[in-house]
């Protein structure tokens, strides 16, 4: 039987959420190839799955932003406490459209988008209480107006080449299934605990 990797995705996702009581239950970790050929990994927000690829967003000029720039090849890992399932994703990241950014950044929060354009993602500061003033001032500004996504606040969307699935079984028996892209099918195998 052909299992669709992304449905499984989907199911799994959605019973997590079901089930779920934690704050984020679409954090994933994202690991990039580091501008010096470490691995470099840090937690995102999965979006949404469109199109068979996997959304996440952010300051473009950030460390993660030039580590893409530089290498697209990333992967994605998710460990759903509740439901005890891990996913790991691998694939290249590719920036998405500027319409499509605009229409995530519009979903943010006030204070999201008031960060965004205030602060630079991973650069260096001496005082923070200096970017906190500034949090106060932009606040005011904008109080009735909306904020406009700045130009390098992007996303990526996540094309995978592999996916492998895993049940967390108390006996130790995990069940793990991994899905191989070879050409345009999705090839199955079950891999050993
Ligand atoms: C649960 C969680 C969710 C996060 N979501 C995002 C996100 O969606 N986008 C983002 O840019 N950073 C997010 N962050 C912050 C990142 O972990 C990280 O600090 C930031 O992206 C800077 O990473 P970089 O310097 O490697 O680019 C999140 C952190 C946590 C703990």
């Amino acid at each position: 039987m052909n299992i669709d990797p992304f449905q499984l995705f989907n199911d799994w996702y959605a019973e997590e959420l079901k089930q779920s009581k934690v704050r984020i239950p679409s954090a994933c970790c994202i690991s990039s190839i580091g501008l010096d050929g470490y691995p470099n990994a840090r937690f995102v927000s999965l979006k949404e799955v469109k199109n068979n690829t996997f959304i996440i967003t952010g300051p473009s000029k950030s460390r993660k932003g030039l580590e893409i720039e530089q290498s697209s090849k990333v992967s994605l890992t998710f460990w759903w406490e509740t439901t005890e399932k891990q996913i790991r994703i691998q694939g290249d990241a590719i920036k998405i459209s500027d319409t499509e950014a605009i229409r995530y950044f519009d979903q943010r929060g006030k204070d999201s988008k008031i960060i965004s354009i205030i602060s630079e993602q991973g650069a260096p500061i001496k005082n923070i209480d200096v970017l906190k003033q500034k949090y106060i001032e932009t606040e005011i500004i904008y109080k009735n107006k909306d904020i406009a996504k700045p130009e390098n606040w992007s996303g990526y969307a996540i094309q995978p080449i592999r996916i492998e699935c895993m049940e967390f079984e108390k006996s130790r028996f995990h069940k793990r299934t991994l899905f191989q892209l070879e050409g345009k099918d999705w090839i199955t195998s079950t891999l050993q605990p």
